[in-house]
């Protein structure tokens, strides 16, 4: 049986291990990682999700004392529309990230950054025109388009003299939704260089609905490149959410798919930015412990660990610090859900909202665990040790259990 290794992606004239590491926001996947994914010859990605509380982090800057200093008198007030980014802060934090990625980069292999449309950040256009050109600026080699359909970010990118020598590619969940994308890029005259179909397996957001569990990533992605064939567009079709081994991979790139992308076995790994602690919780997670539920206020479902701190907490809303999730009305379903709990318990120094989370503070935190699917079989590529946790992987480790193995085998840590 043929193995990942034996093919290769072909981007443009970069020729790749068929392997990426997707997107994990909120600096889950870091620089480190995304890096290791680079020098060993594949595709990294880092991701901006909340950009400004990544830098102030890594780099130390304070964007979000500063914006928390100017719009701090509006905490008490339901209506969130005056907390607006400063796209100069944006872009200079933007800027950092993706420049100090790429100036640490070694090997063959490319970097990408992940870019979520439902980030809205209370001016969508604006804030994600800032996010793209400003990556494009700074030299990434690719950007991935993720939760949304993005039917408007080729133009925000069109007049930019890399719009047409970067990676561009997108993330879909359905033929319906790649058929809407290509149709706004054609008239563009610009193809995506690259497509992940995502299936219902994945971590993060689901591109589904709560009927999850009627679709599946093999229907999906021999629906896609049935229509690709049939349309005479070779465009690489990367499929994700649930490939678990390195032959669950090479069956994917026998089928005809260019690479694969995977994140949930990185989610253990030194390099990958959630706690130690937290580490062991996704190892020690049983099958029971997982679950999609609808408390991301994004209104896409989310796969997380049942036992995530932010589930059923009742926080503040912490717009004026962060709000990536206000619509352009300064708006987010958690500030009605904290409101309704307030209203109800007026006597409460504390309420608990369980319908939906505050999904920036959480993320920011690493309260929110979000995992793929078979985040319970974690325990499986690791030796638990005699204190009863597990050992952390490397990157490399994982990558290249991914690029060798066979006959669905998972090689454990020497
Ligand atoms: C912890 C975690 C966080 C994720 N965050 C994001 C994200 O911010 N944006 C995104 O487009 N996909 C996100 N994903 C999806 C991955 O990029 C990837 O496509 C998917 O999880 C692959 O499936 P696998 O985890 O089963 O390998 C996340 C996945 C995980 C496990």
């Amino acid at each position: 049986m043929k193995r990942v290794d034996d093919y290769r992606l072909r981007l443009g004239q970069h020729e790749l291990v068929p392997l990426i590491i997707g997107g994990m926001g909120v600096d889950i996947s870091t620089a480190a990682l995304a890096l290791e994914g680079a020098r060993l010859g594949g595709i990294g990605h880092i991701s901006d999700a909340m950009i400004k509380t990544v830098t102030d982090r890594r780099y130390d800057t304070h964007f979000v004392r500063e914006k928390l200093k100017l719009y701090r008198q509006n905490i008490g007030n339901t209506d969130k529309s005056i907390v607006q980014f400063n796209l100069e802060h944006l872009a200079q934090a933007q800027r950092l990230h993706v420049s100090r990625t790429m100036e640490a980069k070694r090997g063959e292999g490319l970097i990408f950054i992940n870019c979520m449309e439902k980030l809205s950040m209370n001016a969508p256009r604006e804030t994600l025109r800032v996010r793209l050109r400003t990556a494009l600026d700074e030299g990434i080699d690719g950007i991935t388009l993720s939760a949304g359909l993005h039917l408007g970010s080729f133009a925000l990118m069109e007049d930019h003299p890399r719009f047409r020598d970067a990676k561009l590619g997108i993330i879909v969940s359905s033929l319906r939704a790649l058929q809407l994308f290509l149709k706004k890029s054609a008239r563009l005259d610009r193809l995506p260089d690259f497509i992940v179909v995502e299936g219902p397996l994945a971590g993060g957001h689901l591109g589904f609905g709560m009927d999850w569990k009627q679709y599946d990533l093999t229907s999906i992605t021999l629906e896609v490149l049935a229509f690709l064939k049939e349309q005479q567009l070779s465009i690489p079709l990367i499929p994700a959410g649930g490939i678990f081994t390195g032959s669950d991979a090479a069956g994917f790139l026998a089928m005809g798919c260019a690479a694969v992308q995977v994140a949930t076995r990185f989610t253990v790994t030194e390099e990958c930015g959630l706690p130690t602690k937290v580490k062991q919780e996704y190892f020690r997670a049983a099958e029971d412990d997982i679950e999609v539920n609808t408390l991301s206020p994004t209104g896409y479902p989310m796969r997380m660990l049942k036992n995530s701190p932010a589930i059923g907490a009742g926080n503040r809303p912490n717009c004026e610090a962060y709000g990536y999730l206000l619509d352009g009305k300064g708006h987010c379903a958690y500030i009605d859900a904290y409101n309704r709990e307030v209203a109800a318990h007026p006597e409460a120094k504390k309420v608990s909202v369980k319908d939906k989370t505050c999904l920036c503070t959480h993320m920011r935190n690493f309260d929110c665990w979000t995992c793929g699917h078979y985040t319970y079989r974690l325990k499986d590529t690791s030796r638990r040790q005699p204190d009863g946790r597990y050992q952390l992987l490397t990157a490399e480790h994982v990558f290249r259990d991914y690029q060798f193995s066979t006959e669905g085998t998972i090689a454990l840590p020497a």
